[in-house]
């Protein structure tokens, strides 16, 4: 059982092992194995869905759905980690996509949020007009749940190339979008999917989310990327991002009164914003202003990274993260602790947080030779402050999303 030529990652297995306990080793057949990363970003934060930039990483944490298609019958999903089933009936998409009771019904409660994602997917994919087959899809993943390590947008890749058997592709990124706007009610923009599906090994994804053009750009050799787990759960975070986006359309509004045409705060560049900035109301001026910064700091960013200026590079991050603490309002103290107990090490080259905010992690992009400091300044410092020890994630960058065949 092998892929990109080693052994298959540790979800990957705990799936097929699990797929073949409840197929039935008798049943033989084909079953596709479907693998897709989890992302930290590096610079731009509530950018995506301003028309802007990103650059996250996808990282060696993966969801997998390891999927036995049969020729008739129901669609049946089973998590293993959440040790919960649903099954769907993919004759019949339509009447969960028209009625709301029967999707609730098959969602279930908030502790089976997993469902609405692979339901979800099922859902855009009958609604695109693409086939959904019938079998048994198993699901298993690494990625840390509520970490901002984007464990939904993984999931959802896992479950579109495990049914569909497509390669990844935008197209593939802007479906799985769709799931999570509709289905799981997250008005997203579009970096995750799109970064679990394209990202490329060793490499950061520069992402014009207005058009959706991108390239990598490798990262430095010797450099690293840490994740520290605030241990905050983001309970918040689903209400608060539907309240930035609506800010950010409120502050359009105004904005558009007076600077004309303005599609996005894509389209506002700072010498314009200095301009007109008094019109706008606290907090929206605080709003746009992170906005317009954070799009402004992924170009610069992504000439220093590719010049190999890691010292500019790891500035722009703490910039960013100062920005996303003050302006934008979604950091959390243990966040801010974390950034700053990482700056205090030799060989950090910049910190911030990552994901929507108000809980999950704080990101730490390193020299390799300092991953140990790092780890023992963040977990004494840390335990210091908050009376835990926070769990610490040294990652690798990691390829986007992929489905492989295999005899089961
Ligand atoms: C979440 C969303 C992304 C993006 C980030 C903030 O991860 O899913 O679309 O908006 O927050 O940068």
């Amino acid at each position: 059982m092998t892929a990109f030529g080693q052994e298959w990652p540790e979800p990957a297995r705990r799936a097929i092992t699990g797929l073949q306990e409840l197929v039935g080793a008798d049943e033989g057949g084909r079953a596709r194995i479907a693998l897709a990363p989890g992302r930290v970003n590096l610079l731009g934060g509530h950018t995506d869905y301003n028309d802007g930039y990103v650059l996250p990483v996808a990282v060696d944490r993966r969801v997998t759905c390891a999927f036995a298609e049969r020729a008739e019958g129901m669609l049946e999903f089973v998590s293993l980690d959440f040790d919960d089933r649903f099954i769907i009936d993919p004759r019949d998409l339509p009447r969960y996509r028209e009625d709301d009771g029967a999707f609730e019904r098959l969602a279930g409660g908030r502790e089976n949020r997993w469902r609405r994602y692979a339901a979800g997917v099922a859902l855009e994919m009958s609604a695109a007009g693409l086939p959904v087959p019938a079998g048994l899809g198993v699901i298993a993943g690494d990625v840390p749940l509520g970490s901002g390590l984007s464990s939904s947008a993984a999931l959802e890749a896992a479950v579109y190339l495990a049914l569909s058997n497509d390669r990844a592709t935008p197209e593939a990124a802007l479906l799985c979008q769709r799931a999570e706007n509709r289905w799981a009610g997250v008005p997203c923009g579009i970096m995750d999917q799109f970064a679990s599906f394209m990202a490329e090994e060793g490499r950061a994804l520069f992402l014009d989310c207005r058009d959706l053009s991108w390239h990598n750009i490798d990262l430095p050799a010797g450099t690293a990327v840490t994740v520290v787990d605030s241990g905050v759960r983001r309970e918040l975070a689903a209400s608060e991002y539907v309240k930035r986006r609506q800010e950010i359309e409120t502050a359009l509004t105004i904005l558009r009164k007076v600077a004309g045409p303005l599609p996005a705060l894509r389209d506002l560049t700072p010498e314009v914003f200095a301009e007109v900035d008094d019109l706008l109301p606290e907090p929206l001026r605080s709003r746009v202003d992170h906005v317009v910064g954070a799009i402004a700091r992924v170009k610069e960013g992504v000439t220093s990274l590719a010049l190999g200026d890691t010292v500019r590079f790891g500035e722009l991050m703490v910039e960013c993260h100062q920005s996303l603490a003050c302006l934008y309002e979604v950091s959390i103290p243990e966040l801010d602790r974390i950034v700053e107990l990482a700056l205090t090490v030799e060989g950090v080259f910049g910190a911030r947080l990552t994901g929507a905010g108000f809980g999950g992690c704080s990101v730490v992009f390193h020299d390799n030779e300092c991953a140990e400091a790092l780890r023992q300044t963040v977990t004494d410092g840390f335990e210091k402050n908050f009376g835990r020890r926070p769990p610490i994630h040294h990652l690798r960058s990691a390829g986007g999303a992929g489905v492989w065949s295999v005899e089961r």
